[in-house]
C-alpha cells in the first residue's frame, strides 16, 4: 500500500497538520516535542484502532478540544484509491470508509496495514506477554480469513466463563463455556502455532541482514496451556477447582506467548538493550516481510526515532534491507542522519515544526 495523503486535526499539539509523502523512504525531522511521533501515532491509529502511547481518551485529543479528526487516503495493492475518515472523542468515535459509514474500527483495521517501531518497541522482548499475543494477532488479523470469527468466539467464551467463575457456580453451568473455549482455543492456538513457524525462516533472513553476529534466531510458541501434554478441554477441565478459588481462568490462549531465542545465548536476559531492540526490530521488519509476501503488497512501515535507538552501523544495515524492499517508509529523526545518502537518500523530507509538517 502507498499512502498519498494524510490529515490530522487535534491529535496532540496537532492542530491542523497535512503530510503527502512520496513512495519510499520519507523522513520526518523536527525538534523535541515538535509533533513528529505525533504524525506517526495519527497513521498507526488509523492501522490499530489504537496509539502506542496509551488510549485515544487518555490524552490523545488536544487540550481543549473534544475530539480528533484523521483523514487518509492510499493506493493498494491493486491499484485502487482507498479513502479512511475518523472522528474519536476517546470515548466515541465515527468512521467512513471510501465514503460509507464503517460499522466497527476493525473494518478500518483491516484496510490500512501499518508496522511501526518506535522507542517503546522493546517492549516486544521485555514487556508483558499482551504484547507479543497482539503482535501475532495483527498477522493472523490480516492474513488469516478464520482468525477474527474464531478470537471473537474464545474473547466472548471467556469472558463468560470468567463471569461464571466469579460467581462460584455448580460445574455444569461452566461446561458448555469450557466447550466453547476448548474448541475456539484449539484453532486459535494452531493458527498461532503455524503462524510462528512461517515467521522464523524470514525473522532469520531478516536477523542475518543486520544482525548477524547473534546467530540464527529461532522462535518458540508457549501456547497458555501444556499442550504438547493435554487437550484445551482437559487442561481446564483440570484446572476447574483451581480457576475457581482464583475467579477466572488461569490458564488457555489468552495466556500464549512466544520468546526469541539466539542459540549462543542462554535467554533474553543475556541481550545488550541495543541488541533487544534489534531483535525487536527484526520481529517487527520480518512480520512486515511475512505480510508482504502473504498479500502481494508492503504494509506501510513507520519507523519513529530509529536513530536514536541504533547505533551507525546497524543504522545503515536495517534501512538498507528496508529501503531495497521497495515499502513506504516513515522515518523520523531529531536532524537529518548523515548517511542518508546515496542509495539512502530519502525520496522526500519533512520539516516539522510546531505541529507543522513542511515539505523541503
Ligand atoms: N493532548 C495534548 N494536547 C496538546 N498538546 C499535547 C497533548 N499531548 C501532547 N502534547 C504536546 O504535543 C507534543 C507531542 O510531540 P511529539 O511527541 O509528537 O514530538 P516529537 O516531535 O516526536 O518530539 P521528540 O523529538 O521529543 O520525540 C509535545 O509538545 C507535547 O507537549
Ligand atoms: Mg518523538
Amino acid at each position: 500500500m502507498r499512502l498519498n495523503l494524510l490529515r490530522v486535526r487535534n491529535l496532540r499539539c496537532l492542530v491542523e497538520a497535512e503530510l503527502a509523502p512520496a513512495p519510499g523512504l520519507n523522513l520526518l525531522t523536527g525538534g523535541n516535542g515538535a509533533g513528529k511521533t505525533s504524525l506517526i501515532e495519527a497513521v498507526h491509529l488509523l492501522g490499530y484502532g489504537r496509539s502506542f502511547r496509551g488510549r485515544v481518551r487518555d490524552g490523545l485529543v488536544r487540550g481543549g478540544q473534544t475530539a480528533l479528526e484523521l483523514f487518509a487516503e492510499w493506493q493498494d495493492g491493486q491499484g485502487r484509491r482507498r479513502r479512511v475518515g475518523l472522528r474519536h472523542t476517546g470515548q466515541e468515535w465515527e468512521a467512513r470508509l471510501d465514503g460509507a459509514p464503517a460499522p466497527s474500527l476493525t473494518e478500518l483495521c483491516a484496510e490500512l496495514a501499518v508496522v511501526t517501531f518506535e522507542p517503546g518497541s522493546h517492549e516486544l522482548l521485555a514487556g508483558g506477554g499482551e504484547h507479543r499475543r497482539r503482535f501475532l494477532d495483527w498477522a493472523l488479523f490480516h492474513v488469516e480469513p478464520e482468525f477474527l470469527p474464531v478470537w471473537r468466539r474464545y474473547a466472548r467464551a471467556l469472558k463468560q466463563r470468567n463471569a461464571l467463575l466469579k460467581r462460584q457456580p455448580v460445574a455444569a453451568a461452566l461446561e458448555p463455556w469450557d466447550q466453547e473455549l476448548a474448541q475456539a482455543g484449539e484453532i486459535l492456538s494452531r493458527l498461532r502455532s503455524a503462524y510462528l513457524a512461517r515467521l522464523e525462516p524470514v525473522l532469520a533472513s531478516t536477523a542475518e541482514e543486520f544482525l548477524a553476529e547473534l546467530g540464527r534466531p529461532g522462535l518458540r510458541f508457549q501456547p497458555g496451556w501444556r499442550r504438547e501434554e493435554q487437550s484445551l478441554a482437559d487442561a481446564l477441565l483440570l484446572s476447574r477447582e483451581r480457576d475457581l478459588a482464583l475467579g477466572y481462568t488461569s490458564l488457555g490462549p489468552h495466556r500464549a506467548d512466544w520468546r526469541v531465542e539466539y542459540p549462543a545465548l542462554p535467554g533474553r536476559e543475556a541481550l545488550s538493550r541495543g541488541q533487544e531492540k534489534l531483535t525487536a526490530l527484526a520481529c517487527v521488519l520480518a512480520q512486515a516481510r511475512a505480510f508482504a509476501a502473504d498479500r502481494g503488497e508492503w504494509p506501510l512501515v513507520c519507523l519513529d526515532d530509529l536513530a536514536s535507538e541504533l547505533d551507525r552501523v546497524h543504522l545503515a544495515r536495517a534501512l538498507t534491507s528496508l529501503v531495497g524492499s521497495g515499502a513506504q517508509i516513515l522515518l523520523t529523526a531529531t536532524e537529518m542522519p548523515d548517511l542518508l545518502a546515496g542509495p539512502l537518500a530519502p525520496q522526500a523530507r519533512f520539516h516539522v515544526e510546531q505541529g507543522v509538517p513542511r515539505p523541503l
